[in-house]
Order: C-alpha cells, then structure tokens, then sequence
C-alpha cells in the first residue's frame, strides 16, 4: 500500500452525473493490477473525515483512471476538482481479478452495471495486451447512464448495451441481455461489477451453467486497508462461512465465495 498525497489531476471529463479522471501517480500506476482501488481523501477539510474507495479505471504509463458517479457529499465534493488540482490518495489496496490465470481464455465475458463498469475498463486493457479480446455488456437505467460506451467501442470491443428504459440497445436490465445473448455465446469465464442483484442474477446463471464467474463487491469502507472492521461481509469457507474484511480479502470474490444477501436469513 502506498500513499500519494500529489497526485497530479491532468485531464477531466464528465457526463452529468458521471466522471473521469486522470491522475498522475507513477507509483500507484506502478503497481495497480485490475479490481484494486484506491482511497481518496475527497476534501482538506475534516469534514467528511474518510476517505472514499474507487476502482482503478485504467492504467496508461505513469497514469490512473478514476470514473465515478456522484452520489453524495464525498463525490459531490471530488466532481468539484479541477485539473491541475492535487488528490490524496492510497492504494493499490485489495486483491483483484484473477486474470492472469485467464489470459489465453477466449470468450471472456465482463459485465458492468452503471458505475461498476469502472473496474472492468483496466481488466479490458489487460486481457486485450495478453491477447485475449473480452466481449462486453454494460447495462444502465437510460443511455445517460452508459457514457463508457464509446471508450470500450474505441478499443474495438463487442459490446452489448441495455438501458432499463429503452433510450439505448437491449430494453431491460444487463442479466436478462446477457441471458439473451447465451443463445449465440458460450463464456468460458465472466468477471462482473454492478448492483448487488445484478451480480446474484448473474452468480445464478453462472453457477447454473458451470461458468467461473468472479465479482467486484462494494461495502461502505472506513479505512481500505484492514484497521477498522467497517466493511465485513459473510464469504462462505471449507468450514462453512466467516466474516471477512472485504478491503483486504476481495473486493473480488468468485461465486463459489460469495454469501448473496437473501441466503444470509
Ligand atoms: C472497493 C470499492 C470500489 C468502488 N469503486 C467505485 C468506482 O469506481 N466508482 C464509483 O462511482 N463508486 C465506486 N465505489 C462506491 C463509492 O465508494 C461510493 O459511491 C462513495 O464512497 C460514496 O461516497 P459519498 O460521500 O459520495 O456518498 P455518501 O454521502 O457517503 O453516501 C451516499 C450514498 O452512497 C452510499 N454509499 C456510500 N459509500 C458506499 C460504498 N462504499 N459502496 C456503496 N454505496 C455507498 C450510501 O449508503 C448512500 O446511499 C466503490 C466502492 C468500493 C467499496
Ligand atoms: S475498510 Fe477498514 S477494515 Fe476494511
């Protein structure tokens, strides 16, 4: 874990609610594998005193992406930095994708819903350099919601989009367009980000048909490096199933791993 306290924001963009930016910190960049995040301190001010977690988007050399949506006072508060502002920041923290075990795999599918499609941009890029072209499914409640949609098409990706209301692509969630799609694709690994019920449809359907699957989990973070206990949840074990500090066992678990929330009653 390394902290930067000057990383160095060179380039901004943003679609209502949603944001991109690029900063320069070449010994977080250094290290950054896919599915780690960073905690970012979101203000000088004590107030909100934790830092937030967001997925590494992207590495380009001595660069990291961030892509977030505002939700609250935290990100409200980032989406106000402006380049050429300096941003605190810790990671990489966590243990991320499997995806070096999966390099020679072709029909690798990634499926991001919303804002979780930010950790499955940098999975791309390395899956991509090691020869494996992945195929794409990004869901989001209108087509405002689905602003990434160029950036993977660039990369010369399929990609299969839904909007809940129909503004764009499949009409529907991002499981039932993938569900569709099982009738042309046969995936030989899935790797997924999103809403909690959209990664237990998909855990389902994995299981169901014997595909590996693994998944990004969120939890509300207090620190992102083990010391506070604030971001536990139930993963099942040889045992049976133990609490686990999802900041420094996951955020990435498979879904063998993962105790989906209705199973916990
Ligand atoms: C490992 C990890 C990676 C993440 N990566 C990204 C990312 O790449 N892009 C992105 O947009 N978001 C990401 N998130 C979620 C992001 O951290 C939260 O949206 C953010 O912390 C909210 O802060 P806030 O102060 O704006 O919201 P708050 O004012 O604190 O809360 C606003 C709303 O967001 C909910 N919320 C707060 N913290 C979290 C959280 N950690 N997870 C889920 N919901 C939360 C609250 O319950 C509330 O409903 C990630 C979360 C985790 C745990
Ligand atoms: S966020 Fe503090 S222990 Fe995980």
């Amino acid at each position: 874990m390394l902290k930067d306290p000057h990383a160095l924001i060179t380039h901004k963009e943003h679609w209502k609610d949603y944001y991109l930016f690029t900063l320069e910190s070449p010994i977080i960049a250094s290290q950054a594998e896919p599915g780690q995040f960073i905690m970012v301190r979101v203000s000088s001010l004590s107030c909100p005193l934790l830092r937030r977690p967001f997925s590494i988007h992207s590495v380009e050399g001595k660069n990291i992406e961030i892509f977030f949506q505002k939700s609250g006072i935290g990100t409200s508060l980032l989406s106000n930095k402006i380049t050429g502002d300096f941003m605190d920041i810790i990671g990489p923290l966590g243990k991320g994708f499997s995806w070096s075990q999966h390099s020679k795999t072709q029909d690798i599918v990634l499926i991001g819903g919303g804002r979780g499609i930010a950790p499955l941009y940098f999975l791309s890029q390395k899956l991509h350099s090691a020869g494996t072209t992945p195929i794409i499914f990004y869901g989001g409640k209108t087509k405002d919601d689905i602003p990434l949609k160029e950036k993977f098409e660039q990369k010369g990706f399929t990609i299969y989009c839904s909007t809940d209301d129909g503004s764009f692509g499949f009409r529907g969630l991002i499981t039932d367009c993938f569900k569709d799609q099982l009738k042309n694709l046969t995936p030989k690994q899935i790797f997924a980000c999103g809403p909690e019920p959209m990664m237990k449809a998909i855990s389902q359907v994995a299981v169901k048909r014997g595909i590996p699957a693994e998944f990004s989990l969120e939890s509300v973070m207090g620190c992102g490096f083990g010391a506070c206990w604030g971001c536990v949840k139930k993963i099942k074990t040889k045992a049976g199933s133990e609490w686990v500090k999802i900041c420094e066992e996951g955020p990435v678990f498979s879904s063998f791993e993962i105790v989906w929330e209705e199973q916990e009653k």
